[in-house]
């Protein structure tokens, strides 16, 4: 078995940089949930577009940009200390159990929009290194997820055919890629969330990632 995790989201929660923030300033308090919320959506609305209108900019230049635009729009000037905490957010607390788990079966990978140094460094500060078989960054073809050259990556690395990956992600978006590719896939529907309305609708859906033992 192979099991490939977005990162985002899956694995990291991107909340933490925000919410963590808030704690050393209480300019942050009320309104972090709202920042955070405009930061992801920026994040990903601009890698859409960049893929889309084939501009690219590592996932790094994506992130600090949606961060400037949220900023803007939540009054907040210095933008340095969430940066550094999004270079560190740590894993969902059952992640390390389960990848460990699974890689006594199989294989286990990320595959992510982060840039190979985003996603090293998330690992190694959440102690993930272990359970990780590989990294795996869109990087290396300079495409963003839901791109199916993008997906490609994957399947090159493991040489397999996409039927023998299972790949997990808790963005609706990103399972929809992915099974258009033709991944196994699982949804970690961590809040709840309604099916998205695309073509290609989760095989499986999770609440966490227990789900997958
Ligand atoms: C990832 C983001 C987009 O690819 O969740 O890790």
């Amino acid at each position: 078995m192979i099991w490939v995790f977005d990162a985002y989201g899956t694995l990291f929660d991107v909340d933490a940089a925000a919410r963590e923030a808030a704690r050393n300033d209480p300019a942050l308090a009320e309104i972090w949930p709202a920042l955070s919320f405009d930061w992801r959506r920026k994040q990903l609305e601009y890698s859409w577009m960049r893929c889309i209108t084939g501009q690219h900019g590592d996932f790094w230049q994506v992130t600090s940009d949606a961060l400037d635009w949220a900023a803007e729009r939540h009054g907040l000037t210095d933008t340095a200390p969430l940066l550094a905490l999004y270079r560190r957010l740590p894993a969902y607390s059952e992640v390390a159990e389960v990848l460990a788990r699974l890689r006594e079966r199989g294989q286990t990978a990320i595959f992510s929009n982060g840039s190979p140094k985003m996603l090293s460094d998330a690992v190694n500060s959440a102690g993930l290194a272990p359970h990780l078989d590989a990294l795996l960054s869109v990087e290396a073809v300079g495409r963003f997820k839901p791109a199916a050259e993008a997906y490609r990556v994957v399947t090159s690395h493991f040489g397999t055919d996409a039927d023998r990956i299972t790949f997990v992600s808790s963005n609706g978006w990103d399972i929809y890629g992915a099974a258009a590719f033709g991944f196994d896939t699982a949804w970690v529907n961590r809040a709840g969330l309604p099916v998205d309305r695309l073509p290609h609708r989760p095989a499986r859906i999770l609440t966490d990632l227990t789900g997958l033992l």
